[in-house]
Formats: C-alpha cells, structure tokens, sequence
C-alpha cells in the first residue's frame, strides 16, 4: 500500500517581479516527501533550491506563489500568515547554511531554544529552559547545562549548527528543511552534522528535505533525490537508482562532475560546460538543451525537439524524468567534454 505523504508539491511555480521582468525562480515543480525519508534537492546554484524551501515554510512574501504545497493534506498556499506561522515550528522547521545569521548574538543559546519553544508550545519559563537543555543534549553538545548560558560566539561553527537543529526541533516538528546546512564546515564537521541529522531523523520518524549543491552529501544520507535545473525538476527518483542509472544528462554531468576515490590524481574535474540558464528569459525547448551533450550528438530532427519544445516529466524505470532524450541503464555517459578529457 501507498504510504501517504506528509508533504506534497504539485506544480509549484514561483515567480517574481524584478526590475528586468518577472523572474519564474520555480516552475510547475512537483514533489512528495513521506515520514521517515529524505529527501535530497540538487542542482547548480540559482536552480531554485532555496527559493522551493522558503516557498514550502510560507516565506515568500513577495513573490508570486501559485500550484499546491499540502502538509497531511491541508492547503498551505494562500494560508493566512497568522496560520501558517502556527505551523511553523511546530510542524515543519528550517536550518540555514550560515547559523551565525540565524543565531542573536545578545543572547544565549539556551534562552534562544526557550524562547523558541516558549513562542510555539506557550510552555512556562522554567520547562522551555528545561527543554533547552535537554534539547542541546540530544544534539551531542558536552556539558549542555553549562553551555546553554554561553553565547553563540563561544560556539565553533559545527556546534552553532548543532545548534540550529537543537533549535528547529525543540518543538517536535513533523518536517525539517535542510538549506546547505554543511556548506560553511570542514568536511569532519560536515559529517558529523550529516549524521546528526540522519540519526534523529530515524528517531523521530522525521520527513527531511536536504538541499545541497553536493551529490556526494545526497549520497550519505537521502533515501529520494530531485534534481533542478533552471527552476525545474530534471530528475526524480529513489537515491540509488539515481546514482546506478541516471535518466537525465544533467543529472549525468552532475554525476560525472564528483571527484572520486579511484581517480589519479592529475585526472581533471569534470565540470558541466556552459552555464545555467537565464531565468528573465527563458528560451523555448529544453533548459539543458544548450550545455548537452546528448542533444548536440543527436539527429537533426531530435536536437530541434530539445532546442524548441520544452520536456513534460515522463516515468522511466523507477524515474521520473523531464528529457526527450532520457539515458537507458546501460548508457555510455554523455560527459566528459572533449576538453576536459586527458
Ligand atoms: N527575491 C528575489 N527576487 C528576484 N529573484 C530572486 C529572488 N530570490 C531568488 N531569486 C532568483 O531565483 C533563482 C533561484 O534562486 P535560489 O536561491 O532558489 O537558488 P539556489 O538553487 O538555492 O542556489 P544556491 O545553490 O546558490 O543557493 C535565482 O536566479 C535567483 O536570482
Ligand atoms: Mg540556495
């Protein structure tokens, strides 16, 4: 039987009004997350990550939101802002890349967790603080009574990061967004905060959504991936058919463009040649169809259909996939670029 989902995207579009014309930042996307699973987003920079997060927490004020986005089935999109800043905190939270930003300096990080839960629970002074404490605890932070009258500049980068996830599930939400959380750590930390975030996401039954340029990071820790390009979905499906058998060239590149273990140490980084596309004025066709490979090698008929006619999102063998020319299991990889390759 079909596990229901806690939050469902259908045709999400975003647009904004800009000096330069209406920049569509997302276009007609459409995704489930269920409990217990993660969901990783990736796509270059400007592909419409973070802008699909702040759309999903009710945090575009200005900007055009149209489709459905539904927590257990309610409506979240045109939801009054007195309504949905109920909802937030206590059914779905956020945690930044820079907590820093997010952290008030003036402040200690215990009050912040109370005041946190204070706001979102009403509970009293002393179970808020009470709830601080314990919270920096289940987040690994040593001596947690202690360090909760500390302020955040007493804290390394990866312990304000344990922070803000002590922070976002201090009031038990049922959803947790991930914005490039790791981004700004070193690697260990990075780790460890991945881990963090797996392990209580598995205690708590948590529906996550982790959004990261780093296929590698998706890799370690989503059961489901999206992939974005220019605002739209290119790729979805489980993590390890997306790794196994990418369906869309992109996703490929993505793919090919991951330093890997085995490779000599002069062997190149194979990033995607191109750019991503301008979202002021889209061509026609599809977004990709510029910087794939696929489509340059194609038949004159099918590179037409790729340059002028934009692809629907069709299912292929456990993808969903928006290409017209999608890569079959045993296909040869459409990257490197010639330039790229030794
Ligand atoms: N308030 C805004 N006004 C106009 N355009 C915006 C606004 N916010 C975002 N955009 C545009 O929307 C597009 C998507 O931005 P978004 O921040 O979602 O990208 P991203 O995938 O999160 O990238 P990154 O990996 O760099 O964080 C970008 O082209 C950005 O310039
Ligand atoms: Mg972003």
């Amino acid at each position: 039987m079909a596990v229901e989902p806690l939050l469902s995207v259908r045709d999400l579009t975003v647009t904004f009004a800009t000096d330069g014309g209406p920049v569509r930042a997302v276009d007609s996307l459409s995704f489930d997350v269920e409990r217990g699973r993660t969901l990783g987003i990736v796509g270059e920079s400007g592909s419409g990550k973070s802008v699909t997060s702040m759309a999903v927490m009710g945090l575009h004020t200005g900007a055009d939101v149209s489709g459905s986005i539904t927590m257990e089935g309610r409506e979240l999109v045109g939801l009054a802002e007195r309504d949905l800043n109920r909802l937030r905190g206590r059914k779905m939270a956020m945690i930044f890349q820079d907590p820093l930003s997010s952290l008030h300096p003036y402040y200690t990080v215990g009050e912040q967790i109370a005041e946190h839960h204070r706001v979102h629970f009403g509970s009293r002074r002393a179970a808020s603080r009470r709830r601080a404490v314990e919270m920096l605890a289940e987040v690994g932070i040593p001596e947690p009574r202690r360090r909760a009258g500390e302020y955040p500049h007493r804290f390394s980068g990866g312990m304000r990061q344990r922070v803000m996830v002590a922070m976002a599930l201090a009031c038990e939400p049922d959803l947790l967004i991930a914005d490039e959380p790791t981004t700004a750590l070193d690697v260990t930390v990075q780790a460890q905060i991945l881990e963090l975030i797996a392990r209580i996401q598995q205690e708590r039954d948590l529906a996550v959504v982790l959004i990261t340029h780093d296929l590698g990071v998706v890799a370690r820790v989503a059961h489901d991936v999206l992939v974005m390009y220019g605002g739209r979905a290119a790729e979805r499906a489980p993590v390890d058919v997306v790794f196994a058998a990418p369906a869309h060239p992109y996703t490929r590149g993505l793919l090919d463009s991951l330093p890997r273990l085995d490779d000599a140490d002069d062997a190149p980084l194979r990033a995607i040649p191109g750019s991503p596309p301008s979202l002021l004025a889209p061509a026609p066709g599809c977004a990709f169809a510029p910087r794939c490979r696929r489509a340059a090698s194609a038949g004159a008929e099918a590179r037409q259909r790729c340059e002028r006619v934009e692809p629907g999102p069709v299912a292929v063998a456990g993808h969903m996939v928006a290409c017209h020319l999608p890569l079959g299991p045993d296909a040869a990889p459409c990257t490197p670029s010639s330039e790229a390759t030794p």
